[in-house]
């Protein structure tokens, strides 16, 4: 596919918009920010963007009479600047028709937990609270669902006896900065097929990516 041209979607801190930015500045993925989109005026990510001078734009969800015209609008925006690959980094909402059609398998999220464990909010606080002793994040695409689409990648981090929400989050972060891009780099190489839920990645012996850290021992 050549240099990919992404639109990101964020609502916050955006340490994985920055994650992939930097992945692109030091050429190991060929790909350009078209457009960075917040819903939440005070998002960090913004000021990341502009120390970037990737152009940004924050668009209140308020200020539109429906849902779907919001996502109308960030589609359309999204479009006129040529974006192939939308990116949800952070991006607090689910994704409705408008956008969903004019990017069909061509949206991804990133998501704290091992899906389909533990979806939607706090992912990793449902993870310490439940008791299990491996969860991680997955990159996946994004369908009508929540956190329900074709899952990607994922990577796994195992649960100390005295991990905390916060202690586990940070764990888990160090990955999605690693997955996230990677999920990217397989996409403009054109290596990620969709069959039905399953997504192959050509070349891979495995069904995926596979990381574990720290591995098990
Ligand atoms: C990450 O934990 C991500 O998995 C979830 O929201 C958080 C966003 O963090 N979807 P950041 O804004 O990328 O720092």
């Amino acid at each position: 596919m050549g240099r990919v041209s992404l639109g990101i979607l964020a609502s916050g801190r955006g340490s994985n918009f920055q994650a992939i930015v930097d992945e692109i500045e030091a050429g190991k993925l060929n790909a350009s920010v078209k457009l960075l989109i917040v819903d939440n005026a005070g998002a960090y990510a913004r000021e990341r963007a502009k120390r970037h001078s990737i152009e940004h734009l924050f668009l209140d969800a308020e200020g539109f009479p429906t849902k779907e015209e919001f996502f109308s609008r960030i589609s359309e925006e999204f479009r006129k600047r040529g974006v192939q690959l939308v990116v949800l980094a952070g991006f607090m909402r689910v994704v409705r028709r408008p956008l969903l059609d004019a990017f069909p398998l061509r949206i991804m999220n990133i998501h704290p937990a091992l899906l389909p464990c533990f979806p939607g909010l706090h992912g990793q606080k449902q993870a310490v609270e439940y008791g299990v002793k491996l969860s991680g994040c997955t990159v996946h695409f994004v369908d009508e669902g929540m956190d329900t689409g074709p899952i990607i990648i994922q990577a796994a981090v195992p649960l100390a006896p005295d991990d905390t929400e916060e202690s586990l989050s940070e764990r888990i972060l160090e990955l999605e900065h690693k997955i996230f891009p990677e999920a990217i780099r397989l996409f403009s190489e054109g290596r990620l097929k969709v069959e039905g839920r399953v997504v192959r990645i050509t070349g891979h012996r495995v069904n995926g990516e596979a990381i574990v850290n720290p591995p098990l021992s």
